[in-house]
């Protein structure tokens, strides 16, 4: 061994680089405070090992990334927490990054003769962020999808030269697959590359002037090994255990594949990004151009930061004074700013839900993904466009939520507002109104239990309270006024009529009866993963169709098609819509096409006909299998009931 050391020595002279490289002096003793730069240089090795590991699945295309980065954090062995560190250790790094610069300058190790050196640090902080900006981007999820489209967007306000860096940053006009190459391949190439070569310049610099001491008598010299290294492995060593706990226990998020054409509202820059975020929101801000906030705004702190040495050099201990000042004033704005977007975010009913959402999308993205059809050939993103789970509380909230509810909201778990004038209290006019936000009341049913047991139960037992809503609208109230009478009434409808024989119907004597037209209709409906009893079917069948009971009367003596297939054809009934198949897929689709056509309501109809050019083939379809529960199971709760009834 030892021969073999000293042919080696023999021919490279390992032996006094490391001796130079270990035994460095350390005057005043090894310190704590010394350690950043070494924790530095570890996450980035961390970054290289986990990054590497990552590229050996990742796929930089817009049809693949989301699926490769599912398969690394799902499937790959350790994948989850390889994926983890690289999250958690490049946060790490800005952090640990911001804590040397503050040392830097408190200390005045940014003086003469160390000038370079703290540019070459400005420099590499700057590679750092630039990192971690284009790392955001590469899962192709949601989230790093919006983000990133707000900075590439930011790109373009630069002075001179905006349109063609947006270009050059998004690879062409359009932000998309190039837009993720391109980013990869700094990613991955570029900017590491950069790192490596400027770190060598960066530490051989350091070496040269060796470290900064404050007070060289505080403890007898001592070299580099072995105090300071351990230190400095202690030091790492808890950056790794932090790491490691936050990417086991936390991991890092994945959020649903990304979509051009559904908006993101949650999205959000990374945490340190968001004293940014906030910045540009100011209203002063936001009026000073697009160009002020996100790039003269940090182009003037740069400089300031940059010119640091000079400030100090040029006026000496009160520069220096300046220099801190600027540093810890940044440090306070930042937290204040950061605190303020992160507080305000929590207060907004409308971000909260959207990140609800948000996790919803994940969460189920994740489950078709891996559940038995895993993900289609032509990729994530119409796996979830082709989801009814997904997409019906979006189609709900964009064409029904005007006029119905679900389980009181709008789909998708707020509930549906309206601007209100306040009248004034002493009546004064001449002044502005005011308008104020109040929950609106829905003007047709609430369709959150369609169909189901409770649904049907209502109908029959009490029509008017069941179909209340409607009072509420607008024709209703004029019809109302000007004593029209033709029109679809709750309270006075031949329906209401003969559910308004309620205490017969609620009474013990029709309970198994009423049970049993329940079961019946539920069977008709036959929305997906409902059990009926066949029994109780075949007995509600007979009340309804042949009024086989103690009343003698039958649904189907205004209802003519009850009990039979459905079909598109008009049949006159006695001004009764049909229930041939009433509440299932077929029979809703033909609902919301042609809710006017004389086997619906006809001429009472006040429901807008949604035809193909108002909601797509496709977009009913979605909306008809939400509405039936004809999708692949799910593990994902419901948004809550905001209608304050009890469960079914
Ligand atoms: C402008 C208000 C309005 C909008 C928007 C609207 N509806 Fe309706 N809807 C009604 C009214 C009013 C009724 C009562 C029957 C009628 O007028 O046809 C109704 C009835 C229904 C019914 C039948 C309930 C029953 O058993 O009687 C269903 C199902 C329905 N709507 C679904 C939808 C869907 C799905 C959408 C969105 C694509 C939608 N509606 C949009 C007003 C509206
Ligand atoms: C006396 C005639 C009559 C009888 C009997 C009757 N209905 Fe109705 N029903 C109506 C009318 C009329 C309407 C439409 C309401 C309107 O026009 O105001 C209606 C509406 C309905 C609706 C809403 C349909 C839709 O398209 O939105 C359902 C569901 C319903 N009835 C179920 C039943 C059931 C179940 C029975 C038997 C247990 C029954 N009805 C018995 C007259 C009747």
């Amino acid at each position: 061994m030892k021969t073999l050391l000293n042919w080696l020595d023999d021919r490279t002279g390992f032996r006094s680089l490391m001796h130079e490289a270990l035994y460095e002096r350390v005057p005043g003793g090894a310190r704590w405070r010394y350690v950043w730069g070494s924790t530095l240089v570890f996450t980035f090795v961390l970054q290289v090992i986990t990054g590497f590991m990552m590229w050996t699945a990742y796929s930089p295309n817009t049809r693949g990334a989301w699926e490769s980065v599912h398969y690394i954090q799902h499937d790959m062995l350790f994948g989850g927490v390889i994926r983890g560190m690289h999250h958690y250790a490049a946060q790490a790094m800005v952090v640990l990054m911001g804590i040397h610069l503050i040392q830097v300058v408190i200390d005045g190790a940014y003086r003469a003769p160390r000038e370079i050196n703290f540019w070459l640090g400005v420099v590499l902080m700057t590679i750092v962020l630039g990192l971690s900006l284009t790392g955001y981007l590469l899962p192709w999820d949601q989230k790093g999808y919006y983000a990133t489209r707000v900075t590439t967007s930011i790109i373009s306000a630069t002075p001179l030269i905006g349109p063609e860096a947006q270009l050059l940053a998004q690879g062409g006009p359009r932000y998309g697959h190039l837009t993720l190459t391109r980013f990869f391949a700094m990613h991955a190439g570029l900017l590491p590359a950069l790192l490596t070569g400027f770190l060598v310049l960066h530490i051989w610099c350091f070496r040269r002037h060796g470290l900064t001491v404050r007070d060289p008598d505080a403890a007898p010299e001592t070299t580099f090994w072995p105090d300071q290294v351990l230190r400095d492995a202690v030091a790492c060593l808890g950056v790794l255990a932090v790491v490691l706990l936050f990417a086991v226990f936390r991991g890092a998020e994945l959020s649903a594949p990304a979509d051009p054409v559904v908006r993101f509202d949650a999205a959000r820059p990374e945490w340190y990004f968001l004293f940014l975020f906030r910045f540009l929101r100011f209203h002063a801000v936001e009026s000073m151009g697009p160009a002020f906030g996100p790039i003269i705004v940090p182009g003037i702190l740069m400089t300031i930061l940059i010119l640091m040495p000079l400030t100090a050099g040029q006026f000496g201990r009160p520069g220096h004074r300046l220099n801190q000042a600027f540093v810890w004033g940044m440090v306070a704005v930042m937290a204040v700013l950061t605190g303020m977007a992160w507080l305000e975010d929590r207060a907004d009913p409308a971000h909260q839900a959207a990140l609800a959402e948000a996790e919803r999308d994940a969460h189920r993205a994740h489950e078709l993904a891996s559940g038995p059809h895993r993900i289609p050939p032509d990729g994530a993103m119409e796996m979830m466009r082709r989801d009814p789970f997904t997409q019906g509380p979006r189609l709900f909230d964009r064409h029904c939520k005007a006029c119905h509810r679900w389980n009181g909201h709008n789909g998708r778990g707020l509930p549906v507002m309206e601007r209100r004038e306040v009248l004034s209290e002493n009546g004064t006019s001449g002044q502005p109104p005011e308008y104020r936000s109040v929950i609106a009341a829905p003007t047709a049913a609430d369709l959150g239990r369609f169909a189901s047991r409770a649904w049907m139960r209502s109908v029959i037992l009490d029509y008017s309270a069941h179909f209340a809503a409607l009072k509420n609208a607008a024709w209703y109230r004029s019809a109302a006024d000007s004593g029209e009478e033709d029109i679809l009434d709750p309270d006075t409808s031949s329906m209401a009529d003969w559910s308004g024989d309620a205490e017969r119907l609620r009474s013990e004597d029709c309970r198994d009866e009423v049970d049993a037209i329940v079961e019946f209709l539920v069977q008709e409906a036959g929305h997906r993963g409902v059990r009926t009893d066949p029994v109780l079917v075949e007995r509600g069948r007979a009340i309804a169709v042949d009024g086989d009971w103690d009343l003698g009367t039958a649904c189907a003596d205004c209802h003519s098609t009850v009990g039979q297939p459905f079909s598109a054809s008009d049949v006159e009934a006695d001004g009764a819509p049909t229930l041939a198949k009433y509440g299932s897929q077929e029979w809703l689709r033909d609902f919301i096409r042609h809710p006017d056509a004389a086997r619906h309501y006809g001429d009472r109809n006040r429901m807008p006909a949604y035809g193909p050019e108002k909601l797509s083939d496709r977009d009913l379809d979605l909306l008809v299998r939400w509405m039936t529960g004809d999708y692949p199971e799910t593990q994902v709760p419901d948004y809550p009931d905001l209608t304050g009834r009890d469960s079914d």
